[in-house]
């Protein structure tokens, strides 16, 4: 399923008349003769983030929706999060400086990302950043003696929380390269080398009290150990790593007031349920897994109150919330059939412009969305399995491997769907091809064309 898109039977996917997202149908799409080309519902980007901040808040008073925007950082989606007041997850100065330039309040960003430069982090806090989040000891020790040093940021709205990023360790299910929280991952902080950095720290000092000075604006911890995660099963042992470092902050005198679960709900070949069924199992799972671990650490209870309404909360959600938004058009160029088995049908759309196929062998749904009924003939809706394949000079340049298709002719129209998310983001212009052109839809009025 895919909320606000409504695709017909394929007899009547006729002259752009099988297919309406956002309630614009496909006839007005391609009119404009943009292919290759992604299509966006604004709705369906706002429906699924209002389910994350409704399910969230179940259970925590203080939460946050940090949307990362590294899946999709289109200016209609950055603006639909300023309009709907959720927050931005960023990874890199480039998306600090776009996400502001959208109307993004500072204080609503979460800087993570593995490798920060100095002047990146630098720029964010003079800037105003809220949340920090530190993925090496020698960033965190450098970003807390800029914080202690630099006056002005002691300011109320310059001072930033910053938070560790644990790597809990843990192994899950999913494509290699989509693993984060792994111990043979560059991510985060093993707690084990954070109790030693930590300990060794407090010996530098000439007091306790300059210590905590220096360390006070560690006030957080933020775990995400992948992507595309399709079971939940390991939250309960990240909650239990992630108290016992809130546990051992505590020992030291360092409050934990914030922890982020990250992202990485994932989202199958058939699309997410219109009523945003997998959101609320997937952040009650996490959030019921942490509140019944937390029983068993009274200190830590103590500071954030049996209510929690000391404690702020926090998700950063990204494929789950854009993928199923957007479907990506590509007009048939031709066909060739070198034997019965290989058979393929030519795209405008390339691996630069779509690059999951090819980067991670990742599977999305293809559906012959439109053809010209003058040329079809009844044996037309055989079915055949094509390798759809784009102009780039690389047999890597494939869009789907055996994707069953009825025949098809040129300008036909393919859709890709569950294309809104790490799509559009990483498409490149290798070959020198201009990138994909992108349009956004709400309620039945083509909003923006880029
Ligand atoms: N937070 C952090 C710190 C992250 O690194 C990521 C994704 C997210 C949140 C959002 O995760 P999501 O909810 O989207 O799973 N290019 C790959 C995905 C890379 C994900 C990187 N980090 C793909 O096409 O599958």
């Amino acid at each position: 399923m895919r909320p606000f898109i409504s695709l017909k039977s394929i007899e009547e996917r006729i002259n752009g008349e099988g297919l309406e997202i956002d309630a614009v149908p496909l006839a007005q799409i391609l009119a404009l003769d943009k292919t290759p080309v992604y299509v966006t519902s604004l709705n369906a980007v706002s429906q699924r983030l209002n389910k994350y901040k409704e399910a969230l808040s179940c259970h925590f008073m203080h939460n946050e929706i940090f949307y990362a925007m590294k899946a999709n950082f289109a200016t209609p989606i950055l603006k639909t999060i300023v309009k709907e007041d959720f927050g931005i997850d960023i990874v890199s100065i480039g998306e600090w400086r776009k996400a502001i330039a959208s109307g993004i309040h500072p204080k609503k960003i979460c800087f993570a990302g593995v490798g920060k430069k100095e002047t990146e982090w630098k720029e964010a806090l003079l800037g105003g950043l809220g949340n920090l989040s530190v993925e090496h000891l020698t960033e965190l020790s450098d970003i807390l003696d800029f914080l202690y040093k630099e006056k002005n940021l002691n300011s109320f709205e310059k001072k930033v929380l910053v938070s560790l990023r644990l790597n809990p360790a843990v192994e899950v299910e999913t494509h290699p390269h989509l693993k984060t929280g792994a111990l043979n991952s560059k991510f985060g902080i093993l707690y084990e080398h954070f109790q030693t950095w930590l300990k060794a720290k407090k010996l530098q000092f000439t007091s306790e009290d300059l210590f905590l000075k220096w360390i006070n604006p560690l006030k957080g911890i933020h775990v995400h150990i992948g992507s595309q995660l399709t079971e939940n099963s390991i939250f309960p042992l990240v909650v239990k790593k992630v108290l016992d470092c809130a546990h051992f902050m505590y020992e030291n005198k360092i409050f934990v007031q914030h922890i982020d679960f990250g992202g990485g709900l994932g989202v199958g070949q058939n699309g997410v349920p219109e009523n945003g069924e997998d959101i609320f199992k997937h952040v009650h799972f996490v959030c019921n897994a942490f509140k019944e671990e937390s029983k068993k650490y009274p200190k830590l209870l103590s500071v954030w109150n049996e209510d929690y309404s000391n404690l702020s909360v926090c998700m950063e959600p990204g494929r789950s919330v854009v993928a199923s938004s957007t479907i990506f058009l590509t007009k048939v160029l031709y066909e060739k059939r070198n034997s019965v088995e290989n058979i393929f049908c030519y795209v405008d759309g390339a691996m630069n412009d779509f690059p999951r196929p090819s980067l991670y062998g990742a599977i999305h749904h293809a559906e012959l969305v439109n053809y010209n009924i003058k040329k079809l003939q009844q044996e037309d809706f055989n079915h055949f399995s094509w390798n759809v394949v784009g102009p780039v000079c690389e047999s890597g340049d494939f869009l789907a491997k055996n994707a069953i298709l009825p025949q098809i002719h040129k300008g036909d129209i393919i859709a890709f769907f569950e294309a809104g998310a790490y799509c559009r983001s990483m498409a490149s212009q290798y070959n020198l091809r201009e990138l994909p052109s992108e349009i956004f839809v709400r309620d039945g009025l083509i909003t923006d064309i880029i």
